[in-house]
């Protein structure tokens, strides 16, 4: 029997049913009938028809939308974060521990690509994505079955605490007060902040030298909160098919504001290589 991916996801929320809090009244929860994650207060959340499931107190309107994150897709299956990805992946499996069942949480995971394959190559290994955009989550659950996706607020995670072996944060926002409050003792953070080199061939067009606001000590507030703080700049040039040019101008911020006229103007251009410059930041959570 082929089970649905809402099944595969129901089964495998069902198992880990105690990872969730109820984002209404934080009591614990579980699955009723294989469709929906209820609190003791009866608070009730459906599973999507491809398996996610939406933790968010209210919905959300963000600008990450579907053709973001489709776009996003192309230029992750290009190969385009595979250093990146390689290296977390490395340390991830260096920290989890062989023969052990572990949890990983990606908090801020978009359409979950980076999660899943991260994932694909460690074993014993359940992976939880959260995300407060429903469009990214909603391509996370149709395309990578098999994996926990909920939409979610990283400032208010709906799980319980201490629950999680590793967590990574990708080049999205971070609460450090919830990462903490949820990771096991002793357990591995991993995340990626871009530098000034990320992308920079866009950011001299789009931007024309203009001053860019950037968090200037993500390392020091990182620092703030984890033992064993560790920095490692992966920089290197990605070789641009012609093809990749426009999904690469879709999936960034950086041209969110930028006139359609400007947009098309750039991409006429030729830009045969583009700078991927990434500082990857671990630490783990202190112990008592
Ligand atoms: C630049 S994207 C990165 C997505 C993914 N990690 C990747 O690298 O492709 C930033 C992500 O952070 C998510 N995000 C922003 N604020 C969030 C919040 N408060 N809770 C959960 N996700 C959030 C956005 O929806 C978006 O998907
Ligand atoms: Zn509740």
């Amino acid at each position: 029997m082929t089970l649905s991916r809402k099944e595969i996801n129901a089964q495998l929320m069902e198992a880990h049913a105690h990872l969730f809090r109820c984002p209404n009244c934080a009591a614990g929860m579980e699955m009723f009938n294989s469709s929906a994650l209820f609190c003791l207060n009866n608070h009730s959340f459906d599973l999507s028809k491809n398996g996610y499931v939406n933790l968010a107190p209210q919905a959300h309107v963000t600008k990450y939308d579907k053709s973001l994150f489709e776009a996003r897709k192309t230029v992750m299956a290009s190969g385009f974060f595979k250093p990146v990805l390689d290296f977390m992946t490395h340390r991830l499996a260096v920290r989890l521990g062989k023969g052990e069942q572990s949890v990983v949480l990606d908090a801020g995971c978009g359409e979950g690509t980076h999660l899943s394959s991260i994932l694909s190559q460690l074993t014993g290994v359940t992976g939880v994505g959260i995300d407060l955009a429903k469009e990214g989550v909603a391509a996370a659950s149709k395309m990578y079955p098999g994996t926990i996706w909920t939409v979610a607020d990283l400032a208010n995670c709906p799980f319980a605490d201490e629950q999680f072996d590793a967590i990574l944060n990708i080049l999205s926002p971070a609460n450090y007060a919830e990462f903490t409050r949820l990771l096991k003792p002793g357990k591995l953070i991993q995340k990626a902040v871009p530098e000034s080199g990320y992308l920079k061939e866009l950011r001299d067009i789009f931007y024309e030298g203009k001053e860019q606001k950037e968090d200037s000590n993500p390392v020091g507030r990182f620092a703030e909160h984890f033992d064993e703080v560790q920095t490692e700049r992966i920089t290197y040039c990605f070789e641009l098919p012609k093809g990749l040019l426009a999904p690469l101008i879709r999936m960034t911020p950086l041209t969110w504001g930028t006139s359609p006229e400007k947009i098309e103007e750039v991409l006429r251009m030729d830009i045969p290589e583009i700078t991927v410059d990434f500082t990857i930041i671990s630490g783990v959570k202190r112990v008592e």
